[in-house]
């Protein structure tokens, strides 16, 4: 069964799928994107979702490609179209297609927009959950608008390689003065000697996600206190429990960072707890 997606005002097969050598997305990461979770057949989260890409288009001033009802027909229309029951989708607005000019092209130039969608390997987040993950630490070489989503990921990409060349499958950002902000494509949690779960404050240098708000619903409702503070790479080494958020995912415990084991290097009962309760607490839509 071929994979399709949806190009700019067409659903073409995936192989066929093309967007113009001059799109800005292209040439100057001009554009931004979204990835939100497909479960048990059902979209999640898609209205959060959708008000951030709201949000990280008003702060580019990038025109919606089309209006927000339609998207969501967009959205449905490609999860069905590649029966995706348990996967994701993305989706892509860009400033569009002009002739390389580093100023915004002439008004009235419409946005480009892709959207993919797939299934993702149950099996292998399981495992991923069971295990826990390793990370590895390195120093924020980004700009400081990592609260748009752009796809301006670069340094992210370099973060990712590097972690994987270190038998990772994380890289955590830290700042100039030793403080943890997020992981390249993941918020990152600890949870304190009295139980707290601790998340750097989303004012400061990291992105709001989208499953680190929701998790904070599923908190409130399980009775864990959270705390939105600024922490330090030695607090992270030595907390109860440490673990990343990000949709498609929820969470995954972190054991070991830097070569260090984390606790006693097995997944924390928090993390699984807020696992488990996740699907329930998020908001849910019909394919
Ligand atoms: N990444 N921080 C960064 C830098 C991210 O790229 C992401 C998501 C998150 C978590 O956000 P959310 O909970 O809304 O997924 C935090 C996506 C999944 C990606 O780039 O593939």
């Amino acid at each position: 069964m071929p994979r399709i997606a949806y190009v700019n005002g067409r659903y073409v097969k995936h192989s066929d799928a093309m967007v113009h050598i001059e799109d800005r997305g292209y040439q100057f990461a001009d554009g931004v994107y979204e990835v939100c979770e497909v479960r048990h057949g059902l979209i999640v989260d898609l209205t959060r979702h959708l008000d951030r890409l709201n949000r990280s288009l008003g702060e580019l001033r990038i025109a919606w490609p089309m209006s927000r009802a339609a998207l969501i027909q967009v959205i449905r229309e490609t999860v069905r179209r590649n029966h995706v029951r348990n996967g994701l989708f993305y989706l892509q607005v860009t400033r569009g297609v002009a002739r390389r000019d580093h100023v915004f092209p002439a008004d009235g130039t419409p946005s480009s927009i892709v959207v993919t969608a797939k299934s993702t390997d149950q099996s292998a987040i399981v495992k991923k959950n069971a295990n826990g993950i390793k990370a590895i630490t390195v120093r924020d070489n980004r700009w400081d608008r990592v609260d748009i989503k752009s796809v301006g990921l670069l340094s992210n990409a370099l973060a990712r390689q590097q972690a994987k060349e270190a038998g990772a499958q994380e890289a955590i950002y830290i700042d100039h003065n030793g403080m943890v902000k997020e992981g390249a494509a993941t918020n990152v949690w600890i949870v304190d000697p009295d139980g707290n779960l601790v998340t750097r404050p989303a004012e400061h240098g990291i992105l709001r996600g989208i499953t680190r708000t929701t998790l904070m619903d599923v908190a409130a409702i399980l009775e864990l206190p959270i705390v939105e503070r600024f922490f330090s790479v030695e607090e992270m080494m030595a907390a109860r429990e440490v673990f990343i958020t990000a949709a498609t995912s929820i969470c995954f415990p972190v054991v070991a960072i830097d070569g260090e084991t984390i606790a006693n290097g097995h997944p924390g009962s928090v993390s699984q707890k807020i696992r488990e309760a996740f699907f329930d607490v998020a908001e849910k839509t019909a394919i």
